[in-house]
């Protein structure tokens, strides 16, 4: 079993080497730059969040659509005036965007240092390696590395809630999604390494942590030495949450083909697993599902919901959706449309389909609908969502909930805010609680972001 035996927090110290790093994308991003971090910190590295002082600027990158990388590129000519500034500062591209592009992020001398998601471990050495004439790469993907033994710096403000990376890539190959070659395939991690990180953290203090996969549900872990103690997600989240019942576990990201009873019914047993599914549908369509190579139905989909909502009536419910994809007709958009209005969900993330270079999509599929008409139907779902957000918050009204503090509300800092089971954002007077508290609230009135409350104490 792994010891985590060193520090949690970022290390500052003026005498060393300093490392500036801006994270783009996913969450498992934000848990790779706290991994980065950790590699960084036993080189000599300290962190600082002021650019003008980074001796090593890195940017964690993202390649899931076009305007992401388009950012990155508007970012990388910021870092270069910081070299013009400030001889010998290093630039790095890592993550899904230096997997993607690779050498062609070296051209013309745009920056020193490329690595891919697994090539973390090497960045002491490919640092140690960089001189003006020779930047360094290392793009390889591994079929095995978890950073399993590498316990995250964490870089977030309030100490309350971490991000626990349980799985690495995808096998699964949707036909618009550029990450399983981007992050490689699907591997899972030791679950003994996952649940003394989740006890480390807990015991620094922390009160709630997010198991982070592409796919959770197709977690699984072989115990080479322990025939027939496999471990499969239902069984994870089990092992987390009985670490303690005053720590809360999350998970994201569910995939609607694998969800399962076991994990369904194992959310329902502990009060301390938080009732919130992200259950992407990309589509109410067959035809586009079929297309997008999702492997379920509009169907099994809505089958899904009902046996959540059978077995935990309250859970939360998130989705993503992704507007004119490959030759979708206006009735493949209605359907999307009246799927949503049937699930009510508590929210969504929305997008214009963005074709992406390598993808099963981009090899067989033209990319066919206008821009003008992509952003019409994207403004559509946008405008429907956000009924269905108001509709699912006045579902609330005058129920209670316990709520884990966050901190001051952001909109009223005489107020406090924090999320209740299902993440919906809470806020409330305050009667003295302190971040990371936990007290009941009753919604006495709503908007479509945020449930507003009173403060009933613990
Ligand atoms: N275009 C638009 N949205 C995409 N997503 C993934 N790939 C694309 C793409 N090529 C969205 C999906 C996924 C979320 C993380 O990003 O909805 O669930
Ligand atoms: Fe991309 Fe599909 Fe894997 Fe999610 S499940 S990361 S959408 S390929």
């Amino acid at each position: 079993m792994q010891e985590f035996t060193h520090s949690i927090r970022p290390i500052i110290d003026p005498a060393k080497k300093k490392v500036y790093i801006e994270t783009y994308g996913c969450q498992m991003n934000v848990n790779d730059s706290e991994v980065i971090l950790s590699i960084l910190q036993k080189v000599g590295y300290c962190l600082t969040e002021n650019i003008d002082e980074a001796d090593l600027i890195l940017a964690n990158t993202c390649s899931i659509r076009d305007n992401a990388e388009q950012r990155i590129w508007g970012r990388i000519e910021q870092f270069r005036l910081q070299k013009k500034r400030r001889s010998g500062v290093i630039i790095g591209i890592v993550g899904c965007m230096a997997e993607r592009l690779k050498d062609k992020l070296l051209d013309g001398h745009q920056v020193d240092l490329v690595a891919g998601p697994d090539s973390y471990r090497s960045l002491p050495g490919l640092l140690e390696a960089i001189t003006p004439q020779k930047p360094q790469i290392d793009v390889l993907l591994s079929h095995e590395e978890t950073y399993a033994d590498i316990s995250p710096v964490r870089m977030d403000k309030n100490g309350i809630s971490a991000f626990i990376s349980i799985m690495r890539g995808c096998n699964n190959v949707c036909s618009y999604c550029v990450v399983p070659y981007t992050r490689g395939a699907e591997r899972s991690r030791d679950p003994h390494t996952i649940v003394a990180e989740a006890r480390e953290l807990y015991e620094h203090g922390y009160k709630e942590v997010t198991l982070l996969g592409q796919n959770v549900d197709s977690y699984y872990w072989k115990d080479p030495d322990l025939a027939g103690n496999d471990v499969n997600f239902a069984l994870l989240l089990e092992m987390v949450a009985q670490i303690s019942p005053s720590l809360r576990v999350r998970f994201s990201t569910s995939h609607p083909k694998d969800i399962s009873d076991e994990v369904i019914y194992t959310m329902a047993r502990y009060e301390n697993i938080c009732k919130h599914i992200h259950l992407p549908v990309q589509s109410g369509s067959d035809v586009m599902l079929e297309k997008m190579r999702r492997k379920y139905t509009r169907e099994w989909y809505l089958e899904r919901v009902k046996k959540i909502r059978s077995v935990i009536p309250d859970c939360g419910l998130t989705t993503d959706v992704i507007a004119g994809f490959c030759g979708e007709t206006i009735q493949d958009h209605h359907d999307t449309l009246s799927l949503m209005e049937e699930v009510v969900f508590d929210s969504a993330f929305m997008f214009a389909y963005s074709e992406r270079p390598g993808t099963l999509a981009s090899r067989k599929y033209a990319d066919d609908i206008p821009y003008e008409e992509k952003t019409s139907r994207l403004n559509e779902i946008i405008a429907l969502q956000g009924r269905m957000s108001l509709k699912s918050n006045e579902r609330d009204l005058g129920k209670v909930f316990e709520v884990l503090v966050e901190g001051p509300s952001k909109k009223n800092p005489e107020e406090l805010c924090g999320r209740a089971s299902s993440n919906k954002m809470c806020v409330f007077p305050s009667r003295g609680e302190k971040p990371g508290d936990y007290t009941k609230v009753r919604v006495n009135s709503v908007t479509s972001a945020t449930l507003i409350c009173e403060n009933l104490g613990k």
